[in-house]
This record gives C-alpha cells, structure tokens and sequence, in this order.
C-alpha cells in the first residue's frame, strides 16, 4: 500500500510588487535582486487575508464534498498564528464544512510545520488507509520595510490532501532529520516582522541541506543520481541555488538536476517566501511547469524550519491532470494587481496592526474566503 499527496491546491492574495519597482525605490541595482536574490515578483498580503482565509482559499479548491466528510485530520503547518491558543485549523474546519469527527491543530517549526504535517498524516494513514489528511501550509512572510530581508517577503499558503491514492506524490518513508538550537531566524510575539541574521540564516540552511542529504544517501545506499529532481525550501530562489550546488556543480547546465530545479523554481520567483508552503509550491512549481519530469519520476526534498530543523525525504511522482494545476495556480497567480511601492508600503503598514484596518478599501480582494475584522477580539471570516 502506499499513502502521500492525493491533491495540492495553491492561493496567494490578489496584489504583488514588482523587484524592479522595490529596487529603484530602495536604490538598489535591481540585478541584485533579479539575478542575486532570483526574485521577479512578490505577493502583497493585505488585512483582508490572514492564514485562515489563505488556508481556506487554497484548500477550497481542491476538495470535494466527499473528501471533506472522509478527513480524520487537519494539520495546519504555520508560524504566522493567529492566536496563542485556538489552533487555525478550527476556524479551517468550520469554514469549509469539514467533518466534526475530526482532529484539528496546529503545529509550529518556523518553515517546516508543513513538513511535520505530512510525515504525521503518513504515519496515520498507514495505519487508517480508508480516511484522509489535510496538511496546511500558510504563512505571511514580513521584515520590515527598507531591511535586507524585504526582497524576500511574500505569502500565501498550500493545501495538501494526504490519502492511500496519490496520485501527485507517493511518499516511500525514506527520510533523514536534523535539530539544533540556532539563532539564524525568529519571530517574537511582541511583533509581526522576523527578526534575521541573514547571512548566517544562509550558512545554516546549506548545512543542514548537506546533512540531512548525506545521512539520506548512506542510509538508504543512494547516490546523487538516483533522484529525477531535488526540491527546495525557497525563501527565495538563489537559497536553493546555493545548496543544490554543493551536490552538483553549477555548470553542469544541462544535468536534469538543474533542468528541474529551474522548472520549480518559476511561482517562487513570482510569489516570494510562504514559509511553511515555499517547498510545496517548489513542488507544484516543478510538476506544474516541467514537461520533461514523468510520472514515476525520484523526487527528493529538501525542508528547512530556521531555529533549526532539516529534514530531506522522497517521493514518487504520481500520474494526476497537471495542465489543470498550472491552469488554476497561472490563473491565481495572473489575477494579481500591480501595486506601486506607495500603495505597498502603506498596505503593509496597515497589516502590522493587531486588528485588520478595514478603513483603507480592499474591496477588489474578490477572494473567496476573507478576513472581516474583528468584534470583541473574535476573528470574523
Ligand atoms: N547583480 C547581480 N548580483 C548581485 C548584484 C548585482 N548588481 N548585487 C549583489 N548581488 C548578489 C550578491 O553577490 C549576492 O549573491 P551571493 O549570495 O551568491 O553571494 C546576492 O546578490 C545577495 O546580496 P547580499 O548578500 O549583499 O544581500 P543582502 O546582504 O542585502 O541580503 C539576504 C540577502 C541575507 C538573503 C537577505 O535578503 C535576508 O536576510 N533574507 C531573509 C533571510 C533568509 O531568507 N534566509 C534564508 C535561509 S533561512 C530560511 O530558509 C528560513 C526562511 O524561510 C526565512
């Protein structure tokens, strides 16, 4: 029997800024960001979206009536909570009408809560074959205005369906982890923006890439050669640059390594860093946008959570209507308004408050779920 990914959905919100249009107004040459960083675009999240309504939006798309009376679990993978008790996943379940009879929570690794999301739902299913998981991963990524982090921001979330018929990603159970307490990234609850130590971050994350991938080779007897493509956490597109050539050299253009890599780098170039989803749109990237990865392709991936934990595993890629994910994450992606660095700047400000800022008109978010405000401290959706 095997379990993994049935279906992925994506959302992202409705606005993005261009990286030339941030690198003139921050005076920056905007190769640094275009070529440096890898960045062409970025989301805009306004305060009519947070990781629920994201979560909601992505998630929409992907089940059916029948899925959502068949979950057993709703694992919501975010460092961007909403609140310090009530898990997102709740308002998730209610929102989309999902079976009561459920276990609903929350789990927090900075950028890997996605990925212990999935290795949970796995384990679950092996033993519960008939019933499903949904995995979430959502996240605002925010820096601050005018700091290095800022070409990195971004947002959005993924939606995964975990079930014994997957059809987009077989997961085998290989896997190999790595742990240790870093101070490379984190997020106090004292305020909305990450706090960074940028270069170091970088160090780190090749590390335990390098880590986690060796013990995965050794104790699997595995070699390089073995995997059709390697996935990356990308918060933004040169981080995966960086680790994929420690394992093959950047000038072997033509290996099907970096052939792919390319294809799965394309929607994070556009959207920015999700956090918890940047692996999984890596990995909607690749099988969305590649024609030449097939069906029972070796994927390998690469998860990385700042503070930290590694974790590199596989999969096997499953046979599923592609055309039609590119179609709907083209068409998410596509509807976006350009905003002016202006409009950005002050959207983002509007988003650092505690309660979302309704005076300022976000009425051309047509998403299909958003976040209304708040009464008495109580979330409205
Ligand atoms: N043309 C082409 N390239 C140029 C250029 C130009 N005109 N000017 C500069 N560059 C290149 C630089 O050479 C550099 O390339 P390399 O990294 O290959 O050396 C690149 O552009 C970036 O330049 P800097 O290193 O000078 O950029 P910076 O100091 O302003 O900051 C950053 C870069 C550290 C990534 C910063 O954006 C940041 O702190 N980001 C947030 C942290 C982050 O994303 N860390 C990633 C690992 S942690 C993680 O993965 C978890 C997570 O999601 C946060």
């Amino acid at each position: 029997m095997s379990v993994g990914i049935e279906k992925i959905g994506f959302y992202t919100a409705p606005y993005y800024i261009d990286m030339v249009d941030l690198a003139e107004a921050r005076n920056q040459d905007p190769n640094k960001f275009l070529i440096g960083i890898g960045q062409k675009q970025q989301s805009v999240i306004p305060p009519s979206q947070d990781v629920v309504s994201m979560a909601a939006n992505a998630a929409e798309t992907i089940l059916t009536e029948e899925d959502k009376k068949t979950i057993d679990m709703i694992i919501f993978g975010t460092e961007t909570g909403i609140d310090n008790s009530k898990a997102a996943s709740m308002y998730l379940q209610s929102l989309l009408g999902i079976s009561d009879y459920a276990r609903a929570f929350e789990v927090k690794q900075a950028c890997y809560g996605g990925t212990a999301g999935i290795q949970m739902g796995i384990n679950y299913l092996a033993l519960n074959p008939d019933r499903k998981v949904l995995v979430i991963g959502a996240d605002i990524a925010r820096y601050g205005l005018e700091t290095p982090g800022e070409v990195t921001q971004g947002g959005g979330a993924v939606a995964m369906l975990l079930s014994s018929n997957p059809t987009v990603l077989a997961l085998d159970g290989k896997s190999a982890f790595y742990s240790k307490n870093i101070m490379d990234f984190w997020r106090p609850n004292y305020t909305k923006e990450a706090r960074v130590d940028g270069h170091y971050s970088n160090d780190v994350y090749v590390d335990f890439f390098n880590r986690t991938f060796n013990q995965y080779l050794d104790r699997y007897n595995k070699q390089v050669t073995d995997f059709d493509a390697l996935v990356f956490h990308l918060p933004y597109p040169k981080m995966g640059v960086k680790a994929l050539r420690t394992v093959v050299p950047q000038e072997e253009e033509n290996n099907p390594l970096w052939v792919e890599f390319n294809h799965s780098k394309l929607y994070n170039s556009l959207v920015g860093n999700l956090y918890t989803g940047s692996l999984y749109l890596s990995l909607i990237s690749l099988i969305a946008n590649s024609k030449t990865i097939p069906a029972g392709a070796n994927i390998g991936l690469f998860s990385y959570g700042s503070g930290a934990q590694g974790e590199f595993y596989s999969g096997v890629l499953g046979e599923f209507d592609r055309k039609l994910l590119k179609q709907s994450v083209d068409q998410q992606i596509n509807r976006r308004k350009r905003l002016t660095i202006t409009e950005y700047e002050q959207m983002y400000r509007s988003g650092l408050k505690e309660t979302a800022d309704l005076s300022i008109n976000y009425s051309d978010d047509d998403s299909r779920f958003v976040l209304k405000g708040r009464a008495k401290d109580k979330l409205i959706y």
